[in-house]
């Protein structure tokens, strides 16, 4: 049984009391005889922590290991392997590692087991640097190089195994399967066939082609995984002026953020295909455990830049997700499925993210919050107010949060739930466009003018019930060094500073991990400049104590993190070692700012998967 079934059978019984989740939570391991995952009394974080670096290469505390596991052109089974000119071809690249790894999950193997030593890892791939992905870079630019560039977009479902005290890629496997921005994908829920949805290549509205700028992830209870979809916009380009009002709501624009796919594959061309953008902006579900089995789009969950999913599940049964929408001044989501939990039942189980309800967050100056209810008919979401159907409401959802003033927030990025306390964490990037052009000034719950470093937010719905309306939050951390000559950017951190804190997660024991996706174009500089490169590190939500426990190599981001259920293996994401400002690298100069994983003889920098162990076998972190 894994520790979250355990967890799990136990609020199925109701056995946890509303209000002493802490006490109960902690009981209930003992009891269990779980004694490596519980905290050890005296505090939470067991490791010495590392100092900033800007060097070239990943550090980690002392009395842990750090190892590549699978970089951007790895096969993913028994396929071709990776060409350090970047000369695999496009059909290559879809049996291979996408790139930019970011959310990431690990599913043992057996399912329903709870190895430690033998599972499957699923892998988004948010975008690529096609300055690195093809020999020459962009030019010029072709059909082919287009298809490489979908391929190289996407999810990767790889098996892994532990042997030898080394953890490698299993290959062949039958699990093994890359989802790209080329995979069919089904819709489900309110908007599955609209007319919204609806495109010249699917008059049926109800199969999508392929997922792109898959953020961060999510997993469920019934053992599959959620991969997010964020920045589609930016894939699309749209000349007609003006850009219709629904389009420009999502940050389409006549010219895209250059990736130029338009040119070779008219389905990005938003003027000629006004739909086909409506069709990305959702949450998919994979089975990592039937490869058979195709993606799903979730249309209940709503269609926006979606950073993570954060899965718990309510005492009742039902199923809450919480969602970021990352872009400033943008909201938070939660959705409360209808059904319930089946335990066993995967067939009802996977249907449970298809109906429910959707709810936007909005926080109060006095520490209440309620989540306000998005549904067709209610708060005024009418046919008068541009919402006549359920499905209109969810593909435009941010203009429904927009309608009923849930609050506009500093980047929502990732968002995770204490297991044991159901404290709910969610980190706001950053944001310095408050009461500029027009933009709102700050606010009770995104309270800096000026955020330069960001800040982490934490809420508990009420009586820690996760489907309740009303909540209480409190600002967990202002990020930033506490001595920063600029009252106005000093943070409250206790111990090791960091800032733009982007990847969030609880682990097992209580220990909050941070990742941060610090801006290559600030990254060293200016008010970062004392801050080194992006970095992940520990807090320990009671005292407040943060510890730095990893620093990546020059020009990366650090993104997804996961744990074996044993907790003595990490699986950590290194995303865009050697990003320029552009984001697109010079193809004459590829390893100029970083040479990870491969060195200066590797040809260019991969993102990558990283191992990180103990010497000792313990647990991650204690
Ligand atoms: Fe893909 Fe908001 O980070
Ligand atoms: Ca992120
Ligand atoms: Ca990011």
């Amino acid at each position: 049984m894994t520790f979250d079934e355990i967890i799990q059978r136990r609020l199925d019984r109701r056995q946890l009391l509303r209000g002493g989740l802490v006490t109960a939570g902690v009981t209930l391991f003992r009891s269990l005889g779980c004694p490596r995952i519980v905290a050890a009394a005296g505090g939470l974080l067991g490791f010495d922590g590392v100092g900033i670096s800007t060097a070239d290469r990943v550090i980690v505390p002392r009395g842990y290991v750090a190892d590549v596991l699978y970089a951007w052109g790895d096969p993913v089974s028994d396929g071709p392997a990776f060409r350090s000119d970047a000369s695999n071809t496009s059909d290559e690249q879809a049996v291979q590692a996408g790139m930019h790894h970011d959310g990431i999950e690990y599913f043992a193997l057996p399912a329903n087991g709870a190895s430690s030593t033998h599972g499957l890892l699923a892998i988004n791939h948010e975008y690529t640097d096609d300055g690195l992905l093809h020999p020459g870079g962009m030019e010029p630019w072709t059909p082919e190089k287009v298809r490489k560039a979908q391929a190289a977009h996407g999810v990767s479902i790889v098996e892994v195994r532990l042997e030898d005290g080394r953890w490698r890629v299993v290959r062949p496997s039958v699990y093994a399967r890359r989802v790209t921005a080329a995979t069919p994908i089904r819709f489900t829920g309110p908007a599955a066939g609209h007319p919204l949805l609806r495109t010249t290549a699917d008059s049926s509205g109800l199969v999508a082609l392929g997922t792109l700028n898959n953020c961060a992830a999510g997993r469920t209870p019934w053992g599959t995984y959620l991969t997010c979809e964020e920045n589609f916009n930016a894939y699309f380009v749209n000349r007609a002026q003006p850009v219709p009002a629904e389009q420009r709501r999502y940050g389409i624009t006549d010219r895209g953020l250059g990736y130029r796919w338009h040119e070779h594959d008219e389905r990005f061309d938003a003027a000629r295909h006004p739909h086909e953008p409506n069709r990305f902006g959702w949450i998919v579900e994979i089975d990592p455990y039937e490869p058979g089995r195709g993606p799903v789009k979730h249309t209940a969950l709503g269609r926006f830049k979606h950073e993570n999913a954060a899965v718990t599940v309510a005492p009742d049964g039902r199923v809450v997700v919480y969602m970021g929408d990352d872009e400033r001044f943008e909201h938070i989501y939660k959705f409360v499925s209808r059904g319930r939990f089946d335990r066993g039942n995967d067939s009802a189980n996977r249907r449970l993210l298809e109906d429910g309800t959707l709810y936007a967050a909005r926080f109060d100056a006095a520490g209440g919050g309620e989540w306000v209810e998005l549904t067709q008919g209610r708060n005024g979401l009418d046919a008068a107010a541009g919402f006549a159907t359920q499905a209109e409401l969810l593909v435009n959802v941010r203009r429904a949060a927009d309608f009923v003033e849930a609050t506009k927030m500093d980047r929502p990025e990732w968002i995770t739930v204490d297991p044991r306390t159901r404290d709910v964490y969610c980190t706001l990037t950053n944001n310095t466009s408050r009461g500029k052009d027009g933009q709102p000034g700050p606010n009770a719950a995104n309270p800096r003018p000026d955020n330069v470093f960001g800040h982490i937010i934490r809420w508990r719905d009420g009586g820690g019930d996760p489907t309740a309306t009303r909540f209480r939050w409190d600002v967990f951390v202002l990020c930033g060094d506490p001595t920063h000559v600029d009252a106005g950017k000093r943070g409250t951190i206790r111990g090791d500073v960091f800032g733009s804190p982007d990847g969030l997660w609880v682990d097992r024991r209580g220990v909050l991990w941070i990742e941060t996706d610090v801006s290559t174009n600030v990254l060293n500089r200016d008010d970062y400049a004392r801050l080194g490169n992006n970095q992940m590190l520990a807090a320990d939500p009671t005292t407040r104590e943060v510890r730095r426990f990893l620093t990546g190599p020059a020009g990366c981001e650090i993104t997804g993190v996961t744990v074996t259920p044993d907790g003595t293996t990490m699986f950590v994401n290194i995303q865009h070692p050697g990003e320029t400002a552009s984001e697109r690298s010079n193809p004459s100069a590829p390893t100029a700012v970083s040479a990870w994983p491969d060195g200066a003889s590797g040809g260019r920098p991969r993102s990558a998967t990283v191992v990180i162990r103990k010497v000792d076998g313990g647990v991650i972190g204690a």
